[in-house]
This record gives structure tokens, sequence and C-alpha cells, in this order.
């Protein structure tokens, strides 16, 4: 027993109501010993301890003591001298006593003064960035999208979460359902951080043959569990509840690597018809590794594809692999690795690529040379993008709309991270080669909530068309463009105060560029300042007006269109734009921070004209 206790102050719940039948009032105390840990003794304990957070401060170790070796400390940045926010950490039901260990927090921090007990935490909105239309999660850190699936006309998002902060940490899989992709149900955690580690990305699926044992039609997760002292090995888990709720295999991991690779990561799990057998896909370092199972539990290697092939400059991650028709022929099917790099984009950060080939059960062979690198999203947050499982005849793709470089410091306090929409996936040729198209999914159409079209018109003219938007923005704009002559052809999305995400065809250069750098905030975040001397060479020569990780332009090739005239459709919410151009031939998807909602649209064009038909603007919404 510690000698040195130097304070014990005594707290009561100020935000429990108490009826004069329920005397059992609900106490907090706290027991600081020595400087850098504090024992939280809760009598009669309410649904949550309410912590106050400060983004900035070192993380806490914060942890439900139960006396039992599976108590798993969070990491938590508790105020040391100013409160930005608060995060709910959730009690046990129905004890009496309940003790919470602080470690790392100084004894003269301004939390102790402010972490209460209570029985709700209110999730109304308070950050003006939240989109409209976009998932998001109600508080907290969310990255990559896991185990995305469908089952019983539910889609399941399952999240890289954190629900101790609106910075990376403690990943959890957070959980999201919905019955259109569009609008989505905030559930609990399915999967929370444990002693193995941190819980990352993966997949699941569903166990139609009853393969596991937990049942048909189990619900199988499989996830990266990630910690210093374990590395990175490959877990299980079953759900029997629709997803609502996992068990962990008791047995876990089901998969270590061979060779004791640090980054062995984001298992995808499908089940491979020909062979009778689940396949999973793993990320090694900078190459994708397949295995197979019968039973889920037993994994055998079966070969590795990725080294030297396409954009590489660090490891893989987050790995899919799909079969789809080429040009909607069902008799020429190819399969798809769909790759996620980081860094690696050429504008900075994070991206996502793939390759077209064929699998013979247990290679992969690549169509195109070492050389070529396909992308599947132009813009510069679009990450850790994999598909739904189980959608029979459609592949549905979800990304996470962020960039490595910035996502921890976007100006977002309450949530931070949304995902772009949702995207039908589809292969077409272009001059002889395959490429992946990434479209909308067809339910956006729900989010119309009335539509003005303009009648068609030449740019001979520059024209500013007053936009009838949504809730905050919030619209879809359609067009046909064709150009004629024209060397650019403009689009700016416009706000009152001069602030503007510039669109447009540079004809001479065939390319669509999108142009952030006046659109807002464009600085924050270590790198705020434009760099004087920038070192990442490619960043200057490919990307558009470059000042600082956000504040840039980011391109397409025209070249995967046909050409003559670009159907373009674009998604504005409250701090996105997103472009698909002809279906999806170019997918461009990046965050702009406008302080007030574009509300008008610059059209114009330069050293010739272009023709602008079909134009309509849809106000979207929930
Ligand atoms: C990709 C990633 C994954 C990992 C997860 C951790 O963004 O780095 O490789 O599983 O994030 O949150």
């Amino acid at each position: 027993m510690k000698k040195n206790i130097i304070r014990l102050t005594m707290a009561m719940a100020t935000t429990v109501a108490f009826t004069a039948c329920a005397p059992q009032k609900p106490v907090l105390s706290f027991e600081h010993q020595g400087d850098t840990l504090t024992i939280v003794h809760i009598t009669n304990p309410t649904k949550y301890l309410i912590l106050p957070i400060q983004e900035s401060c070192n993380e806490g170790k914060v942890k439900l003591d139960t006396g039992s070796p599976a108590d798993m400390a969070m990491d938590i940045r508790l105020a040391v001298d100013s409160v930005e926010y608060y995060v709910p950490f959730a009690l046990p039901k129905g004890e009496k006593e309940a003790v919470v260990t602080i470690g790392r927090v100084a004894a003269d921090a301004i939390c102790w003064d402010s972490i209460q007990l209570a029985d709700t935490f209110n999730t109304a909105n308070t950050d003006y960035y939240r989109p409209v239309y976009h998932h998001t999660p109600l508080y907290g850190w969310m990255n990559d999208a896991n185990g995305l699936v469908y089952k019983d006309g539910e889609y399941h998002l399952y999240f890289q979460y954190n629900p101790y902060g609106s910075k990376w940490g403690n990943m959890h899989w957070g959980h999201s359902v919905s019955r259109d992709l569009i609008h989505w149900e905030h559930l609990d955690p399915a999967i929370a951080r444990d002693t193995l580690g941190h819980i990352f990305s993966g997949s699941t699926v569903i166990d139609k043959n009853n393969s596991a044992g937990y049942g048909q039609d189990a619900m199988i997760a499989f996830y990266t569990s990630a910690s210093d002292e374990h590395g990175q090995i490959q877990c299980m888990a079953y759900s029997t509840d629709n997803g609502r709720t996992y068990t962990k295999y008791e047995k876990n991991p089901v998969l270590t690597p061979f060779d004791g690779l640090k980054d062995f990561r984001d298992p995808k799990v499908f089940w491979y018809e020909p062979a009778q057998k689940w396949y999973m896909i793993v990320s090694a370092d900078k190459n994708m590794r397949f295995y197979s199972s019968s039973d889920m539990k037993n994994w055998e290697y079966l070969s590795q594809f990725g080294e030297g092939y396409g954009a590489q400059p660090n490891q893989f991650e987050c790995p899919d692999f799909i079969q789809l028709p080429v040009d909607g022929n069902k008799d020429n099917m190819k399969w798809v690795m769909i790759v996620n790099i980081n860094p690696g984009c050429p504008f900075g950060g994070s991206a996502t690529e793939y390759f077209v080939g064929d699998f013979d059960g247990k290679e992969f062979h690549c169509d195109t040379d070492k050389k070529v690198t396909k992308r599947l999203d132009f813009g510069k947050d679009h990450y850790a993008t994999v598909c739904f499982s189980n959608t029979e005849n459609r592949v549905i793709a979800v990304p996470w709309m962020s960039n490595w470089q910035y996502a921890n410091v976007t100006p977002i306090r309450q949530y931070r991270g949304a995902n772009a929409l949702p995207r039908e996936l589809s292969l077409y040729t272009r001059n002889g080669e395959v490429y992946m198209a990434a479209n909308a999914v067809k339910e956006t159409e729900g989010l119309r909530k009335g539509t003005s079209s303009i009648d068609n018109f030449s740019l001979a003219d520059e024209k500013v068309i007053s936009m009838e938007t949504g809730q905050d923005g919030a619209c879809e704009i359609e067009m046909d463009v064709t150009p004629d002559k024209a060397s650019v052809v403009g689009f700016q999305l416009m706000n009152e105060k001069g602030e503007k995400t510039d669109i447009y065809l540079d004809m001479k250069a065939a390319r669509l560029v999108m142009d952030r750098t006046k659109s807002g905030l464009i600085a924050f975040g270590e790198k705020a300042e434009p760099h004087a001397k920038e070192t990442d060479e490619h960043r200057k020569t490919e990307s558009v007006n470059y000042i600082n990780d956000f504040a840039l332009g980011t391109w397409a090739p025209l070249s995967l269109c046909e050409g003559k005239t670009y159907h373009l459709d674009i998604f504005i919410d409250k701090c996105s734009v997103e472009i698909f151009v002809d279906g999806g031939r170019i997918a461009m998807t990046n965050l702009v921070f406008p302080t007030a909602p574009y509300n008008s649209l610059r059209c114009y064009a330069q050293g010739g004209n272009a023709e602008i038909s079909n134009m309509k603007i849809h106000k979207l919404g929930m």
C-alpha cells in the first residue's frame, strides 16, 4: 500500500436527479497517490464518468479496475489547463462500487474539478463543419471503414473508432447501420480495444455454411490486434445478434506473420467459390499475402503480390479483392486488388490505387506492367477504401474522407472523421486497358429535396448562377460540358466571403482540376504555414498551386473519359466536394472548409467557348 496519499477530494454527482425513494446517491472521490496516479472511487455508479478532454495534453491511462487481467487502460487526453469537450467513460451496471485508476495525469490538473457522474451524455451536434448527409460518428475520432457487410436488409458500417477523444487512439470498431447507404443509425461500438491490442482494420463475412461453428449465418469479423507487446496479429470474433455485439475467439490470434513482419494487418476475408474455401488477403509490408482456410481458424499461406508494383513509397494497407465484369460482360470477369498507400498520394499523404488482373486460386497475376499506377480517386481525401461483402451483384466501396497528413488537426472538435459517399465500382475499357470506375451509389438520389433546372447556355461570357441549396449549402450539381475550343472551362463554387473552390477542365493539359487554395480555412495543424522550402519534390510538380499540405489543387487525367462531352456530378456538403465524371471514370474527393456555405456558381471559359447543357441543381438533405 502506498504511503504518499496527498489529497482526498469528495464530489457529489451534480447531473443526476434524485428521488425521495432513491437515496443511493452516487459519490465520487479522488485519491491522488504521488503525482501521477489517481484512484477514483465511485459509490452507486451512474452509467458514465464524464471526462474532460484537452487535445494538446499527453494521454493519461484510464482503467476501469475490476481486478481482472482483462482490464484495459484507455489512453485519454484529460484536461490539464483548459477543458475543450467531454467524453463518456462507461461504468459497470448494477454494482455498488466501481474503481477507476488514472495514471500519468498530474494531481494539479484541471480535470479533477470537472470529472462528473451522469446517466446520459449529450450528443447534440456542436461542430460547425459536421456534414449534412455524410456519415460521421456522433462524437470521437473515426478513420478507416471496417468490416463492411450487408445482412438482412442492413448495411453494417464498422469503423476505426476512438470513443475517448477526437484524435486517433484506443482503436475500437465503431458501428452504424443503414437500410439505404444514406441514413445511418449510430450503435454502440461493436469490438473494443483489449489486452491483445488496438482493434485495427479488417472485414466481416456471413458464415453461410457454418464453417466456423458459431451457427449458420453467424457474422464473423476479422481484425488486426496491434500492440507493442504482441505486434500485428490477425484475430477473429463472431456475432449471432446481427452484428450488434461480438464475442472474441478464445484462441486468438488466428494468424501471425511467419517471418515476424512488423506491418502485417487489415485482413480482408472472402469466400472463393472454385476452391470452396475462405480466403484472406492481408497487407504485409510492401506485399499483399493470400491465405486460405476451411474453418476460418487455421489459415494456410498461398502467395504474395505487390512488391515493386504501382506507387509504393511505403507499406501497403487495407486491401480488398473483388471480382467484376469488364464493360458489364459477365463472361469477362476480372479480379481487382484494391490497395491503400500512405504516404504515396501524388498530392501528398494517403491515396488508393488498384491492380486489375486474374486469380488462379493461388496467385494474383496483374495485367499491367509494374510501373503502372491506377488510382481510384484523384482527390486528397479518399483513403482506406474497402467494399461491402454479401452484396450479391453490386460492389460498393466506402472511403474514409481524410488524409493522414492532417486528419488529426482538421477544424473539428466533437467528432473528427467522415466517410465519403458510398460508391458503386465497375470496370470499363479505355484504349485497350481495363480501369475501375467509382460512382456515387444510386441511393444518393434519395437525398434530393427539390431540383432547379438551368436552361442550356453557352459560355461565351461568364455566367453566375445563384444556387438554391439544401440545408447549410448541401447540394448536387449535374451538367454536361462540351468544350468548344476553350482551353479552360471552369465552375467556381463561391460564397459571399469571397471564398471559392475552383473546378475546371484544363483542356490543354487534359486535366480535371479541383483547386481548394482559396476555399475557406486552408491552414491548420503543424504544417499550417506555407512551406518556404518544400522538400517533397513530386508534390511541387504534380499538384496545382501547392501552398501547404491542405491548400492545393488536385487533378485527374481527362484521358480516362471518352471526351467531347463530360458529364459532371458534383456533391457539396458542409466540408467536402466530391466530383464524379462520366459515371465515375474520374472520382475526386476533397475536404473544404468554407466559413459560409457556397451559394453561387460562377461558370467561365477561357480561350474559346463551351456549351453547358442539362444543368440541374438538386437541394440535398436528410
Ligand atoms: C489505415 C490504417 C490501417 C490500420 C488502421 C489503424 O488508415 O493505418 O492500416 O489498420 O489505420 O487505425
